[in-house]
């Protein structure tokens, strides 16, 4: 048996991925740290899991639980039995969780009850909105982690707010941000604007997948009808997330030929087109983030976010859910010279998976009482 401390990080979401490569890395260079790695197959299609694994050099995962689709209860009910009896079996020093999808919650809830320390990748943030799924799994993961890793300020001062110990909270900044550079730098984006049918800084791309949104068939009609009509002017692509997909074909909604509508894209691709579109329309946290380390102008579509540091020092603007506003804000950018303008967070900047690395060593080292 081997006296290396061992780390059991858990995946299952797509962002996911994307926040723990960059640890992954800077991990296996310093070495002395054995980890294993358990997918809970919280998303199990080949464009959301697979492909960014391969993309971002993952390695193959130690543990698959199978969990797949469900409601909140089933998908995280069966997260934390299959994360209790692997870390029953694996023993692991701590479990590592990113983000704020329910397979993080899950696997969160599951270290503490089994006593594993738990440290959390992008805590503390908040959007104050407690009907956001997310919402709910940041807070409960949060106040059961051990070590709790911030990509911004005020995600820090979220925490002390809540009372959380400041010891156990350490800023690293945006490990998505090591993944996006690093990956971003060697991708063609012309060759791959080209293969979409579009030009560098000529078209508008669109994700849209939240909950909120999408299951709403009056509220998803009438953001693809500003769509259309933004498409008017410019070519829009958008990627469509399966729930997006499905529910659009439950409602009877059809896109137009003016609007480029793609499966769910590779990593590379799509942060190539991120990089070289004119505007950005969106409801992810992530693309709020991406876009704002790159410069390109990005509209939110939605009435808060847990990511104010975006808007504050970033690209991005938080629309609500007015189609109307929407449609201004969208003539309001593309009126303007266009260009990404320089970034401005701090620490996000492609080392924050070194800095999380060094945090995560120095807490199996000494953990905080
Ligand atoms: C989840 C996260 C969300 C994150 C998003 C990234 C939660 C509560 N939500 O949302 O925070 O931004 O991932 O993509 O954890 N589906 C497939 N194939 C898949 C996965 C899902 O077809 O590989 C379809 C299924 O119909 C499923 C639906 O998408 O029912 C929802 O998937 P789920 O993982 O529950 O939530 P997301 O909407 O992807």
């Amino acid at each position: 048996m081997s006296s290396e401390p061992t780390l059991l990080f858990v995946v299952g979401a797509r962002p996911n991925f994307v926040k723990v490569a960059p640890v992954l890395d800077a991990l296996a260079l310093r070495g002395g740290i054995a980890v294993r790695l358990l997918h809970t197959g919280q998303h199990y299609d080949h464009a959301l899991s697979a492909s960014f694994i391969e993309r971002l050099g993952i390695p193959e995962p130690d543990h698959h639980l199978g969990v797949g689709s469900g409601s909140h209860a089933e998908q995280t009910g069966k997260v934390l039995v299959g994360v209790e009896e692997t870390l029953a079996r694996e023993r692991p020093d701590a479990v590592v969780v990113p983000g704020d999808v329910n397979s993080t919650m899950a696997a969160a809830l599951a270290g503490a009850k089994a006593g594993v320390p738990v440290v959390h990748i992008e805590s503390g943030l908040r959007s104050g909105d407690w009907t956001m799924p997310e919402e709910v799994n940041r807070v409960v993961t949060d106040r059961v982690s051990d070590l709790l890793l911030c990509h911004s300020d005020e995600a820090v001062e979220n925490l002390a707010a809540e009372g959380i110990a400041p010891d156990a909270v350490q800023l690293v900044g945006n490990t998505m941000i090591d993944s996006l550079l690093r990956l971003l730098d060697p991708v063609d984006r012309g060759e791959v604007t080209e293969r979409h049918g579009v030009e560098p800084g000529g078209y508008v791309l669109v994700t849209l997948h939240r909950p909120a949104l999408v299951d709403d068939s009056a509220r998803l009609a009438e953001v693809i009808g500003v769509l259309e009509r933004i498409a008017e002017r410019l070519p829009v692509v958008f990627p469509l997330h399966p729930r997006t997909r499905e529910r659009a074909a439950a409602a009877g909604i059809e896109l137009s030929d003016r609007l480029i509508g793609l499966d769910a894209l590779d990593y590379l691709d799509f942060i190539a087109l991120e990089a070289a579109a004119r505007l950005v329309v969106t409801d992810s946290g992530g693309v709020q983030e991406e876009t704002s380390a790159l410069g390109v102008p990005c509209l939110t579509y939605r009435t808060t976010t847990e990511r104010p540091v975006t808007c504050r020092l970033g690209t991005n603007r938080l629309v609500g859910l007015d189609p109307r506003a929407l449609a201004a804000a969208a003539d309001e950018e593309l009126a303007g010279p266009g260009g990404a303008q320089p970034a401005r967070i701090p620490l996000w900047d492609g080392k924050a998976g070194a800095r999380a690395a060094d945090a995560i060593v120095s807490f199996l080292d000494e953990p905080a009482p």
